[in-house]
């Protein structure tokens, strides 16, 4: 699998420090948690802070929109060097159409499902789709604990997949650990966020080896 570090387990006041960290590790992304504090009870950053930090790297950044009316950032985005940006289904009436507009502007396009919504709700959408970002937790906050339910979401969208002979990525964000990262794998995940786990691991090179290791299923 692939790992993207999620900024918002870091200290937000070093965060070039932060950007250093996975590029000492070679993290294959870094991951932008941009909330409003309307679709979710937090508050973060955006477009300006993500264009000022895009000059320190060059791994590709992917923004993970946690607000309402997603459409009204997606612009400001891209021009600020973002590589992948994922909405959530449960903010966004015309997802069609905005996974359209993000693809016109060369992003990478993700739609992002909460815990308690089905794999079922974007079944139709999956075509135009380049990723999946399954959520693993009540999104919000960085460090909370993997709701186990998600696993099997992950298999029904490599099972859809398969099915209809789609490339487009699953991404699995929260709670994501050493200890679960084989089952995640297996589950059929490609990309995890981590955030707890990667910003207080001991060795975050190390760490990154490891979520590379975990073998999708994939390749069974
Ligand atoms: C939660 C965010 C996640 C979070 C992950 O709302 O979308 O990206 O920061 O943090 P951990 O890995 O600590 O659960
Ligand atoms: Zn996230």
């Amino acid at each position: 699998m692939k790992l993207a570090p999620s900024l918002l387990a870091a200290d937000l006041s070093d965060l070039a420090g932060a950007v250093r960290k996975c590029e000492e590790s070679a993290t294959d992304f870094i991951h932008w948690d941009v909330m409003d504090g309307h679709f979710v009870p937090n508050l973060t950053f955006g477009a300006p802070v993500i264009k000022c930090a895009r000059p320190l790297t060059g791994i590709p950044f992917d923004v993970h929109l946690m607000v309402e009316n997603p459409g009204a950032y997606t612009m400001e985005l891209a021009q600020a060097g973002v590589q992948f940006v994922s909405f959530h289904i449960e903010a966004e009436a015309h997802a069609h159409r905005l996974i359209q507009q993000i693809g016109s502007t060369g992003m990478k396009a993700g739609v992002a499902i909460n815990p308690q919504t089905p794999p079922s709700a974007i079944e139709y959408l999956l075509p135009s789709l380049d990723y999946v970002l399954v959520m693993a937790v009540n999104p919000g906050f960085a460090g909370q604990k993997f709701i186990e339910p998600c696993l099997k979401k992950i298999s029904i969208l490599r099972d859809k997949r398969r099915e209809y002979g789609l490339d487009y990525l699953i991404e699995v964000d929260g709670g994501v650990s050493e200890d679960n990262l084989e089952r995640i794998a297996l589950a059929g995940a490609d990309i995890v966020v981590a955030g707890k786990a990667f910003f207080t691991a001991d060795d975050m090179k190390a760490f990154t080896i490891k979520v590379r290791a975990s073998s999708s299923s994939r390749m069974i």
